[in-house]
C-alpha cells in the first residue's frame, strides 16, 4: 500500500510510526511532515490547500490511500477534490459536508438538537449582539461563548460575569476570529469531567479506539490559558463500560443516523469531546479527525495493524475488525516552547533527543537545520510511556524528558496525577 499522510504534528508522527509497523506498507509520504515523520517515511513539501497539486502528486506516485491528520484540509474539502479527480483513491477523512461536525458549531449543535443527542442547551446568533445579549441574560454564569467556525482551538471563551461576556460578544462579532465568529453559539455551562472518544466509521459501522483524556490548560493544576493539549492519558478511570454503553446508544449511534438522514457520507474519524455530568455523558464538541496529543497515547495502545483497520473502511469489513487494546496504560507529556500558547521563539537547538529508553518520543514542532534538530513550533514534542497506571506512565515520561533540553522548554509536572 502506498500512502500519503497529510499533517506535521506529533499526531502525524504517531500515525506514521503506527503505519510503518504494517507489513502492508510499501511507501509512506508525509506532507509536509516534520523531523519525526521523516524517520518513518518521506516528507514532501506539498501544500494541502492546493488540492490540484495534491491530486497530481497522488496520481504520479500511484498513491492508494490518503490519511488526513488535521481539520483544516478536511473542512476545506480536500477529500471532495481528491475523490472527484481520483475516484479509486481510499480517503481516510470526511468530505467538507461531514467535516462541518467540527467546522461549524451551529451545524453540529443543530444536528444534536434534531437527533436528541445530549449536549448543553444553546442558541446561535449571526451578527446580532442585541439578541445574543438578551439570551445571555436568561443563563446563569459562567457563560460559554463559541465562535462558529475553526479558530485553531481558541474559539471557546468562558467568562465568570455578564459584563465580561457582553464585552467578549462585541469582540467576537467585531471580527476577533475573523469570519469564524460572525456566528456565535452561546451555551449552558456544563460542570463535569471531560474525556475523548475516537470513533472510526464508514458511515454505517464503527469501531472505537481507546478512550483518552487530554490536559488542555497550559499550567499546573489545570490553570492558565487553553492550549492544543499539554498531555494525555489512556485509559480514563472515570469512564467504565456502563458509561461507554450510554455513549454508544445516546451519542455515537444517533450521530451516525443523523449524518445518514442528512445524506452526508462519512469515512474517517469522529472524535467526541465528551463531559460526564453526574455520570451522564454530554457532547462538548465534535472533531472530524484524531486528537493531538491524544493520538500519541491512543495508537501506542492499539494492537493490530492500522492499515488493515483503515482499509476495512472501504470494503465493508469494518464491523469484523474490532480493535484490540494493550492492557497497559499510556501517558504522554508535551514539552513546549516558553511562552506557548502565546508568543514563543523558534529555532532553539534541542539536545538529548534519542536518549529516551523505552519511552516513545513523538516530534511535533521540530525541524532539522544544518544537521541539528531545532524547535519549530509551540508544542515541540510529546513523550509517551507505558505503565500500570496513567500516573506511573506519566512519571516515566517525565523521567525521559529530563534528558531533553532546549532554551525555555517546559512541561507540566502534574499530567496523570
Ligand atoms: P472546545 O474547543 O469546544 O473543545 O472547548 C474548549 C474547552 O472549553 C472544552 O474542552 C471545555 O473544557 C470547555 N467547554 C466548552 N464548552 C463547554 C460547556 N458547555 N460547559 C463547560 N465547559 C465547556
Ligand atoms: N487535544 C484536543 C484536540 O486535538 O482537539
Amino acid at each position: 500500500m502506498r500512502i500519503l499522510l497529510i499533517g506535521s504534528g506529533g499526531r502525524e508522527h504517531a500515525i506514521a510510526w503506527k503505519l510503518r509497523q504494517s507489513s502492508r506498507l510499501s511507501e509512506l509520504f508525509i506532507a509536509p511532515g516534520n523531523a519525526g515523520t521523516s524517520q518513518c517515511g518521506t516528507n514532501v513539501s506539498l501544500d494541502s490547500s492546493d488540492h490540484a497539486a495534491v491530486a497530481r502528486f497522488c496520481e504520479s506516485e500511484h498513491i492508494d490511500m490518503v490519511v488526513v491528520g488535521p481539520e483544516v484540509p478536511l473542512v476545506e474539502g480536500l477529500c471532495d477534490s481528491l475523490s472527484a479527480k481520483l475516484p479509486s483513491l481510499k480517503l481516510v477523512g470526511p468530505g467538507a459536508a461531514g467535516a462541518q461536525l467540527e467546522g461549524s458549531k451551529a451545524f453540529s449543535k443543530a444536528l444534536m438538537a434534531e437527533f436528541g443527542i445530549p449536549t448543553a442547551a444553546y442558541e446561535a446568533f449571526t451578527n446580532d449582539p442585541g439578541a445574543a445579549k438578551q439570551f445571555l441574560r436568561k443563563l446563569k454564569p459562567p457563560y460559554v461563548l463559541k465562535a462558529d467556525g475553526l479558530a485553531a482551538g481558541k474559539g471557546v471563551v468562558i467568562t465568570a460575569t455578564l459584563a465580561e461576556a457582553d464585552a467578549e460578544l462585541d469582540e467576537m462579532f467585531g471580527g476577533k476570529f475573523g469570519a469564524s465568529s460572525a456566528t456565535v453559539v452561546i451555551e449552558e455551562f456544563l460542570d463535569g469531567r471531560e474525556f475523548s472518544v475516537f470513533v472510526i466509521t464508514d458511515g454505517t459501522d464503527y469501531q472505537l479506539l481507546p478512550v483518552a483524556r487530554d490536559y488542555k490548560r497550559v499550567g499546573e493544576g489545570d490553570t492558565g490559558p487553553n492550549t492544543g493539549g499539554m498531555g494525555a492519558i489512556s485509559p480514563v478511570d472515570y469512564v467504565d463500560k456502563y458509561m461507554m454503553e450510554k455513549v454508544r446508544e445516546r451519542i455515537i449511534e444517533p450521530t451516525l443516523h443523523g449524518l445518514r438522514e442528512r445524506k452526508i457520507p462519512y469515512t474517517g474519524i469522529i472524535f467526541l469531546g465528551l463531559i460526564s455530568v453526574e455520570n451522564e455523558p454530554f457532547v462538548i464538541e465534535y472533531n472530524c479527525r484524531l486528537g493531538d496529543p491524544e493520538t500519541e497515547v491512543v495508537l501506542p495502545r492499539m494492537r493490530g495493524d492500522l492499515i488493515d483497520l483503515f482499509d476495512s473502511l472501504f470494503d465493508g469489513t469494518l464491523s469484523q475488525n474490532e480493535i484490540q487494546v494493550d492492557s497497559r496504560a499510556a501517558a504522554t507529556v508535551v514539552m513546549a516552547s516558553g511562552g506557548y500558547p502565546g508568543e514563543y521563539q523558534k529555532g532553539q537547538v534541542i539536545s538529548g533527543l534519542g536518549e529516551h529508553g523505552d519511552s516513545l518520543c513523538f516530534l511535533a514542532g521540530v525541524k532539522e537545520e544544518a544537521g541539528q534538530l531545532v524547535t519549530d513550533g509551540g508544542r515541540v514534542l510529546a513523550m509517551t510511556s507505558y505503565g500500570l497506571t496513567g500516573a506511573e506512565a506519566a512519571e516515566e515520561s517525565r523521567r525521559a524528558l529530563a534528558a531533553i533540553s532546549f532554551e525555555n522548554g517546559f512541561y507540566r509536572m502534574d499530567i496523570g496525577k
